[in-house]
């Protein structure tokens, strides 16, 4: 698999060390910045041979023109992922994008159309699904072992200061990044949003800026979903702990199954009970992380690999992407409106938002 990497920050090092897992062969790196592809290799535990295998681009269009490639994964700020991915797969090169994929509808959908014109892989790099504990709790609403579900509830509950948001020019805006919900719960809704069947009939959300003023967006969100069918679900999501990041809960409760996940980013079965067998404990599923970004790169990097290799779509597809980018974009939209949203969104972005929160302090 003749693999590139776009963007070689923070989240970088996840990316290469899952295309080493899986025996991906690394052609090229691209960022404008050449002092983050040498961090980027240092981290990476790189030879000097190594390095000198691998092609360094400032642009991704010429990478892309010069490299006869497979597969590209986009790790760019998220207000630049729907340029690049359209770009890949423009031409004819399978994707992986990291989360959210676009920061509007209208680009995810685009993306989606462009995907499936070109016939290539397009995957969201919601990484979490491929948790063991996730995993867990997925297999068993496949299996019908819930029963007819309730509610669910997902809280993340995490820290970011203000270094971290003046470090990176993108972060916290709306165009750009978007608040926690848009940047660090979007993984949790997505895995929501999944168990809960999809399809979402309405949402009630309210948001606020607490404790960033020099951000323009939320930085805590919480909501009130209403599925389909029928299942009611609550998101809370904060980068106002004090301390440091504190949880990532899942909890799904259905007439005959109650399941609750934890650790930092659902990395852990924290009660699991099944009426149609008691003696069922899974409490020990507990995956260990180094941090809350998880393991899951490489399951996910594997499938995408094994669905380009068979011709079927990835496990987490861009429809998945969409899904997730307008759940949080209808809890945008709702704070803003103080009202309830009803769901499909066509196209709604979170640039949209500019100004809801005023302008930032610094
Ligand atoms: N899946 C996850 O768990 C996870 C974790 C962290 C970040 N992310 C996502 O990954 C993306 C990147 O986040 P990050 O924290 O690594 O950001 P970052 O700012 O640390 O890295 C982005 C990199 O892109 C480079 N870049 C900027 N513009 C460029 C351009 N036009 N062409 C080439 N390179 C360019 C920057 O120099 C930088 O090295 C974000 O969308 C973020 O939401 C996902």
């Amino acid at each position: 698999m003749d693999y590139a990497l776009i963007g070689c920050g923070r989240v970088a090092p996840n990316h290469i060390k899952a295309a080493k897992e899986n025996g991906f062969r690394i052609v090229a790196v691209c960022d404008v910045d050449f002092s983050h592809i040498d961090a980027l290799f240092e981290k990476a535990g790189f030879s000097e041979e190594e390095k000198q295998g691998i092609a360094r681009y400032a642009d991704y269009r010429e990478m892309l023109k010069k490299e006869p490639l497979t597969l590209v994964s986009v790790a760019l700020p998220s207000g630049l992922h729907a340029e690049a991915a359209k770009c890949v797969i423009s031409h004819g090169v399978n994707v992986i994008i990291e989360k959210p994929i676009a920061m509007s509808l209208a680009d995810a959908d685009e993306i989606i159309r462009l995907g499936e014109e070109m016939g290539v892989a397009v995957s969201a790099c919601h990484q979490n699904r491929f948790n063991l504990a996730v995993q867990a709790m997925r297999a068993a609403v496949e299996a019908g072992r819930f029963g007819k579900l309730s509610n669910a509830a997902v809280t993340v509950r995490w820290s970011r200061g203000e270094d971290y948001y003046s470090h990176d020019d993108w972060r916290g805006k709306w165009a750009s990044d978007g608040g926690t919900l848009m940047n660090q719960c979007i993984h949790g809704i997505d895995l929501l949003r999944w168990m809960c069947g999809d399809e979402i009939e309405s949402v009630y959300g309210i948001t606020a800026r607490q404790y960033h003023p020099y951000i323009e967006a939320e930085d805590v969100g919480t909501a009130v979903l209403r599925f389909k069918n029928g299942v009611l679900a609550t998101v809370e999501g904060t980068v106002n702990v004090n301390y440091g990041d504190m949880e990532e809960h899942l909890t799904l409760l259905g007439e005959a199954g109650a399941v609750k996940l934890g650790g930092t980013c659902a990395n852990e079965v924290l009660s699991w009970h099944f009426s149609d067998d008691p003696e069922d404990r899974q409490e020990s599923v507990k995956e260990k992380t180094v941090n809350v970004y998880g393991n899951g790169h490489t399951a996910l990097f594997a499938d995408v690999a094994d669905a380009i290799r068979t011709g079927r779509p990835p496990y987490v597809d861009a429809r998945a992407g969409r899904r997730a980018l307008e759940t949080v974009l209808a809890i945008y939209l709702s704070s803003k409106t103080g009202a309830p949203v009803t769901l499909p969104l066509a196209d709604v972005s979170s640039a949209d938002f500019a100004g809801l929160f005023g302008e930032p302090i610094r």
